[in-house]
């Protein structure tokens, strides 16, 4: 595998993304171009999946996103969801402890109550299994949607506020940045959304505020380690301003 990328921007003192979140689109129509159900697009879609996770492993990428499923995915066909559903056991019990040995440590995101309870056992175990792993920080989203993420933040602030442990006047983004999903995380730098289509579709929308935004007509089934350099070539060369003026970093920089 080339680590062309890392050693290139290295080379150039270019900054490297030290979490990257991906919306892994395109399995569907991949399938439908070959003839082939949709589900297959999925199970190809895991191949790429293992890649991406196996290149930033290689490429010392401190943590990684994966949006695997939407809560508003239920509303797809009965059938697609439950191979969906199949599929995410399937791959954790093949997948979970190569990467436990990588170093990987798994989190998952959303709301994992609405899963039947196999599959909950195994994210369960995935999660506790490499809960001390230091290596790439790999959260994975499923039953997740953003809007959910900021109402699910609400509550522990309210409770605190009904106990009288916080005031009405605490409550400010500070504040509720503290309780929403990846918290512990360094913001996400650089998003990566494949399949051509150029939406959050209720990703990480709190998260996403000053995220570099990547879209790429590549469908998730061809994405890889090449596909990721080429994204993390184009984030090397962005300017990130956080409001302030070009030329304000200049000076920081020669300063
Ligand atoms: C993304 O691929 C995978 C999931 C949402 C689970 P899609 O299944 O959305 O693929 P397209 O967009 O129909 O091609
Ligand atoms: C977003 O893709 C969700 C995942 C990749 C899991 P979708 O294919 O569901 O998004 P929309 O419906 O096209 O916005
Ligand atoms: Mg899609």
């Amino acid at each position: 595998m080339s680590l062309r990328s890392v050693d290139k921007i290295k080379s150039e003192h270019q900054n490297l993304p030290k979490h990257i979140v991906i919306v892994m689109d395109g399995n569907g129509r991949w399938a439908k171009k070959r003839f082939m159900p949709r589900t297959a697009g999925h199970h190809a879609g895991v191949k790429a999946t293992r890649k991406v996770v196996e290149g930033c492993v290689a490429r010392g990428i401190h943590a990684l996103t994966l949006f695997a499923f939407s809560s508003e995915n239920w509303r797809r066909p009965e059938q697609e969801v439950s191979s969906l559903m199949s599929l995410f056991v399937t791959t954790l019990q093949s997948e979970v402890k190569s990467l436990h040995e990588q170093d990987v440590r798994i989190r998952f995101i959303g709301d994992c109550t609405a899963f039947d309870e196999k599959l909950r056992e195994k994210i369960q175990q995935a999660e506790s299994l490499t809960i001390n792993n230091k290596g790439l920080q790999l959260n994975i989203a499923v039953n997740y949607g953003g809007r959910w993420d900021i109402a699910n933040a609400f509550k522990p602030i309210a409770e605190k506020i009904l106990k009288g442990e916080l005031s009405l006047e605490d409550v400010n983004a500070e504040l509720v940045n503290q309780y929403v999903s990846l918290a512990d995380l360094t913001e996400p730098d650089l998003f990566i959304r494949t399949g051509g289509e150029q939406r959050i579709s209720n990703f990480l929308i709190w998260q996403l505020a000053y995220t570099e935004l990547y879209f790429t007509d590549v469908l998730w089934p061809d994405f890889n380690a090449n596909e990721l350099d080429t994204a993390m070539e184009w984030y090397s060369s962005r300017q990130r301003r956080f409001g302030k003026t070009g030329e304000q970093l200049q000076d920081t920089n020669h300063g």
